[in-house]
């Protein structure tokens, strides 16, 4: 099975020795059905020229980041949306490095720092080059911003020296290109349950309690996923936000019953709870509308728990588990707190004290808290891009 035909590959070609093996992997890749666009930047193209890559690729080669024909035809940023994933090989430590700290001088970085997709990168440098701290430190920070490293591997370098630095074989590399797109196919074998928006606690026919929530979040969290191809169930309180048609929306008003059709919904691969349930409901609901009075006593219980109740029983808790947090203070450390509680996976935590992000707006700013101490932040972005990249994350792990 060919996983990689008309797959559309955006390769970044870097100045090194290696460059030869970037032509073998064109070659590879257009035997395989691939649809290639290739950037090269100024050292790279010292080493082969845009000329045997536009022959061997059948198409152009970008090299410029203000070339005005270019940006007329596909400009830096729709270049990087129209690739399903971006190679760059080989990667010098200078592009690594560029990279790491989101330097965007030439078109390779402007590129690689806009896009929205996986972006895999084999090195290719000098052993020294390679063992040095700060392109260890380099390399660690770009696999936390979800970049893969293919290779290098250990052998004879063209510099004489000995060791590991050398760039991964082409064939090496299409492989590992083609088991990603083989995984992400996986994806449509995979369920995803998403609750999201508030809930109701009715007092009486015509009054409730209720939590502020618009639901974005949680909605974008499901649309990314089905478009990521998990089978995604989305069970929300009311809300007026649309959905399209591939995700299962199953519409609940009180806590109670996102907690039955949850379970029934059960099991599952991974599962959001981004709901913000009430955590109280009224005891004994007025069957008639009450009357003004004086003074008007209402009986509250706690509701159930829903994320807490299912992550505590193994039987129905899906692989991955993901409860949100927003918080108007102490962020990290009521977030941390849910997290091993609620015994989650990941709290995704943002600070509802900000006016301009979370509750309504179409913007947010999240960090991620997981086990052992570990947390990331999602700086201030679209609730879609946000979501684009949790989905991101959840592949990664379930793979
Ligand atoms: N949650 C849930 N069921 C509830 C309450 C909360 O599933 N009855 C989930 C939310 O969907 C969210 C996480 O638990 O993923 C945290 O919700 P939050 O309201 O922040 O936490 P609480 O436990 O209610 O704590 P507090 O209100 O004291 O902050």
């Amino acid at each position: 099975m060919n996983n990689l035909k008309d797959k559309k590959i955006l390769l970044i070609i870097c100045g090194g020795v290696a460059a030869y093996k970037s032509l073998e992997v064109i070659r590879l890749l257009k035997k395989k059905g691939v649809i290639i666009k290739t950037i090269i930047t100024k050292s790279g193209a010292k080493f082969v020229t845009p000329l045997s890559i536009s022959s061997l690729s059948k198409s152009k080669v970008y090299q410029d980041l203000f070339d005005n024909e270019n940006e007329a035809e596909m400009d830096h940023i729709s270049l990087s949306r129209w690739a399903d994933l971006i190679l760059i090989a080989p990667a010098t430590a200078n592009t690594i490095s560029k990279l790491a700290n989101g330097n965007s001088d030439d078109l390779a970085s402007t590129v690689a720092l806009a896009s929205n997709k996986k972006i895999f990168i084999a090195p290719a440098m000098n052993v020294r080059m390679w063992d040095h701290q700060s392109t260890k430190q380099n390399t660690a920070k770009l696999k936390t911003y979800n970049y893969k490293l293919i290779g290098p591997e250990i052998g004879d370098m063209a510099c004489g020296e000995y060791g590991e630095g050398k760039m991964s074989e082409p064939i090496k590399i299409v492989d590992e290109l083609e088991n990603y797109f083989k995984s992400l196919k996986k994806n449509n074998r995979l369920k995803a349950i998403v609750t999201a928006g508030p809930t109701n606690e009715y007092i009486d026919p015509v009054r409730f309690i209720t939590n502020k929530s618009s639901g974005k979040q949680g909605y974008e969290i499901a649309k990314s996923l089905s478009n990521k191809g998990f089978d995604t169930t989305l069970i929300s309180g009311p809300t007026n936000l649309e959905i399209n048609d591939n995700i299962r929306l199953i519409k609940v008003e009180t806590a109670e019953e996102m907690f039955q059709i949850t379970l029934k919904n059960l099991p599952a691969d991974v599962a959001i709870f981004s709901a913000a349930v009430s955590d109280y409901k009224v005891k004994n609901i007025y069957k008639e509308k009450i009357k003004k009075q004086d003074n008007l006593n209402l009986e509250l219980e706690k509701n159930v728990d829903i994320l807490n109740y299912i992550s505590n029983h193994n039987s129905l808790r899906p692989k991955l588990v993901i409860g949100f947090a927003a918080e108007t203070k102490n962020l990290e450390k009521y977030a941390t707190q849910k997290l091993v509680e609620k015994n989650c996976d990941w709290i995704v935590a943002n600070d509802v004290s900000n006016k301009k992000i979370g509750f309504d707006s179409d913007f947010n700013e999240v960090s991620i808290f997981y086990k052992n101490n570990i947390s990331e932040k999602l700086k201030y972005k679209s609730k879609f891009e946000i979501s684009d990249e949790i989905t991101e994350k959840i592949i990664n792990h379930l793979n």
